[in-house]
């Protein structure tokens, strides 16, 4: 039989796959591309092309498909439990996984509630923080607090405390309001300010918010350090450490949504690292199963869990998905974690990042970007392009020129971002930033 080609694969999948976020009539100009397989930060397609993954598949990857390691772990999984449900029962992965997760923490944040997609760790942590003040004779504190520009995922709650008016104002009308604070993001200094001015001032408004609202107020909800589907927004940790104090004087709880930033991403394991300050709820999905895998969880205090333990169900958290603490992903987990271990990854990765930085200086120079910033293994520039025609397709345009450049890169409007997976040689760490350049410079107007 004919080998099927990469044609006979997209046409199939027009035909019968709605892909996500995506407008799919815009594949009649742009075409997909059907992955045969994939090896380290390569992803291959039927005819043999290759693209350097420099986005990690969508934050998720990190390190590299088809890992030998990870690879071993699963299949060793595979032939002992797939999946048990994990209402009264308990397996060996999702309790090791819990266990080194708390020790992460020092032991901060000791408990562990599993789901599978991000948005459903998010969803999770705000039911969680709704219930415990009402457990804990609050039930008036129900009100959400989010970012400006914020994205905590697409189910109706974590909706509801994205502000992305692309992905969110189709349905407004379904959703419940949340309170809206200006974003810390550095790139808002003034004349004469730092981007810690510019946390302090972003701080002041929180504080009038908790101060009028703090008795209603639930939660706040924040992605520590980088903002990263509204494009690459990155601010101070000095924010968080303000935030915190404020949260423990109001009695409202934090959130940190690290289901972007967490797993090293930003530089330490979790972001709030940075910051000295733990959440009373941190989320972490995308990169905890290597990208193998849906995998998410919230990890909670001690504080917070005493407040559901009783003798009355109702008092309970009586959430639960299918697939919650799934062994094989918990696995994945495992394996990944026993890398960070194994190869001195937040070191390693250290050296990593200077190199891609000095090789991204011509980008960081030119004449035609602006913002230049990186945090941790998070590279990101502004692209100038005035044409509005030509600043409204800058995405897609990009992404094609990339494509036949041998890179997946998907900018965020005219914001072309990097988040390679962890394992670049030195090879393709300046290949990924001298072809970047080659693409930026072929789709920029003149
Ligand atoms: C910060 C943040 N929160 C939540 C989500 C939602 O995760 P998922 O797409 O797995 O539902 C994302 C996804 O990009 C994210 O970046």
């Amino acid at each position: 039989m004919k080998p099927h080609t990469s044609s006979d694969w997209i046409a199939r999948s027009l035909r019968s796959v709605w892909h996500p976020c995506t407008q799919m009539q815009h594949h009649e100009e742009v075409p997909l591309i059907a992955v045969s397989h994939g090896k380290g930060p390569w992803l291959y397609d039927h005819e043999g092309r290759r693209y350097l993954d420099g986005i990690s598949s969508w934050w998720v990857n990190l390190f590299g498909h088809a890992n030998p390691r990870i690879n071993r772990a699963l299949k060793d999984q595979l032939d002992k439990l797939e999946h048990a449900m994990l209402a009264g029962f308990t397996h060996e992965p999702v309790v090791e996984l819990s266990e080194k997760l708390a020790a992460l923490t020092g032991h901060n944040l000791g408990h562990a509630f599993y789901a599978s997609d991000g948005a459903s760790a998010v969803e999770i942590a705000m039911k969680m923080s709704y219930h415990a003040w009402r457990n804990a004779g609050f039930p008036g504190k129900h009100e959400f607090v989010c970012l400006q520009g914020s994205y905590h995922g697409e189910t109706m709650g974590a909706l509801a405390v994205t502000d992305v008016p692309l992905f969110k104002d189709a349905y407004g009308p379904l959703l419940r309001a949340a309170h809206v604070v200006p974003a810390p993001d550095s790139r808002n200094a003034g004349e004469g300010e730092t981007a810690q001015d510019v946390a302090r001032r972003a701080i002041g408004a929180v504080r009038t918010l908790f101060e009028e609202r703090g008795d209603n107020i639930a939660a706040i909800i924040v992605e520590p350090l980088v903002q990263c589907a509204t494009g690459m927004a990155m601010y101070e940790p000095l924010y968080l450490e303000l935030l915190r104090e404020l949260c423990d004087q109001h009695r409202v709880h934090l959130i940190a949504d690290e289901i972007a930033v967490g797993c090293g991403r930003t530089g330490t394991f979790f972001a709030c690292e940075q910051a000295a300050i733990w959440p009373d709820f941190l989320c972490l999905s995308k990169g905890i199963s290597g990208g193998y895998l849906p995998l998410s969880l919230v990890l909670t205090s001690d504080e917070i869990y005493q407040a559901f333990y009783s003798q009355d169900i109702t008092r309970g958290f009586l959430h639960s998905h299918s697939y919650t603490g799934n062994p094989l992903a918990c696995r994945a987990a495992l394996a990944t974690l026993q890398i960070f271990e194994d190869d001195d990854v937040l070191n390693r990765n250290r050296e990593l990042a200077t190199k891609l930085t000095v090789a991204l200086a011509p980008l960081a120079e030119h004449d035609r970007a602006r913002h230049f910033r990186q945090r941790g293994m998070i590279f990101a520039f502004d692209a100038i392009e005035n044409d509005p025609d030509r600043a409204s397709t800058f995405s897609r345009r990009f992404f094609s020129t990339a494509v036949e450049n041998e890179l997946l890169l998907r900018p965020i409007g005219r914001t072309v971002y990097l988040m390679p997976p962890y394992i670049l040689d030195d090879e393709e760490a300046t290949g990924l930033a001298e072809r970047t350049l080659k693409v930026f410079e072929s789709v920029i107007a003149p």
